[in-house]
């Protein structure tokens, strides 16, 4: 696996490997990898000829007071994990390579209905940062295909739209969250949990999987569903950012009839914010 650090590097090598006429997969990550990253990676190599990898934690989605200067900066081990799940070039721009002209970048992508609440509610400005700085990675790569993790739910919603509004030629492949023992999703963020915090993280799925389940057996009162399960994560020793019942692809509020949700949460083990889902494809009533 080559490591290029400028534009001009990776269009090269993409250019040779697309001469050979080899199909493109892309993953962009922010680095701190874990085997959640690496399944993305063994996707793409699985659908693709050539995989090419980004590592890059862009300012540009992170708030004031987010953890952009604390993020895990990885990358030998990153370099070790990719390798062994198959990619063939990473990317590794620095701030500069990728905002040339600062970060007062002119021009920016916003899919606004998909990004309002959830996730962008408590942090504005942030899928913003993801699609301008994705938009940016897609017309640097132009890979065929590019796969991202289900974790982010909202961010995957966003960039499907986004790709679909934009008419750009890439297929988007969603990969299933990878999940300890415990049932905890991995994160690159669970490495900030103290011991004690990360024996109770794994609660976060539990309440979304007692949730799940009980929609799935015909419980339609989503708001005493949500009250329920905020109650059993603060018991869990959760702070509560978000809990709710959306409409899996438009990401509004469910509806009694709704056939295809998601569980979707987002909270706080002391500082550090866990998101994670559940997706629910619930079969139609017998006639
Ligand atoms: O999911 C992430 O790691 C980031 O949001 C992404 C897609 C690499 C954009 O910076």
């Amino acid at each position: 696996m080559n490591t290029v650090n400028s534009v001009a590097e990776l269009r090269a090598a993409v250019a040779r490997a697309r001469g050979e006429g080899k199909c493109i997969g892309f993953v962009p990550t922010m680095g701190n990898l874990h085997s959640g990253h690496a399944a993305l990676v063994t996707k793409a190599a699985q659908r693709a000829d050539f995989v090419v990898a980004s590592i890059f934690v862009n300012p540009l989605q992170f708030g004031a007071g987010e953890d952009l200067d604390k993020y895990p900066r990885t990358l030998a081990a990153d370099q070790q994990t990719l390798v062994q799940a198959g990619c063939d070039l990473l990317f590794a721009p620095t701030v500069e390579e990728m905002y040339p002209d600062g970060m007062a970048v002119q021009t920016r992508v916003s899919v606004p209905q998909l990004s309002e609440g959830l996730c962008g509610a408590s942090r504005p400005g942030h899928f913003e940062g993801v699609a301008t700085v994705v938009s940016k990675l897609f017309n640097m790569v132009q890979p065929d295909l590019a796969v991202f993790g289900e974790k982010d739910f909202q961010q995957l919603a966003v960039i499907r739209a986004m790709v679909r509004d934009l008419n750009l030629p890439i297929q988007i492949i969603g990969e299933p969250t990878v999940r300890a023992d415990d049932g905890l999703a991995l994160s690159s963020r669970n490495g900030y949990l103290s011991p004690e915090q990360r024996a109770a993280a794994p609660h976060l799925y539990r309440v979304l999987s007692a949730m799940g389940e009980a929609i799935s057996r015909g419980q339609r009162d989503f708001a005493a569903l949500i009250a329920d399960g905020q109650a059993q994560l603060e018991a869990a020793g959760f702070r509560k950012d978000y809990l709710e019942v959306r409409h899996a692809v438009t990401l509004r509020p469910a509806q009694a009839d709704d056939r295809e949700l998601v569980v979707i949460a987002a909270a706080y083990m002391g500082n550090t914010r866990l998101i994670d889902n559940l997706y629910l494809h619930l079969q139609a009533p017998a006639a």
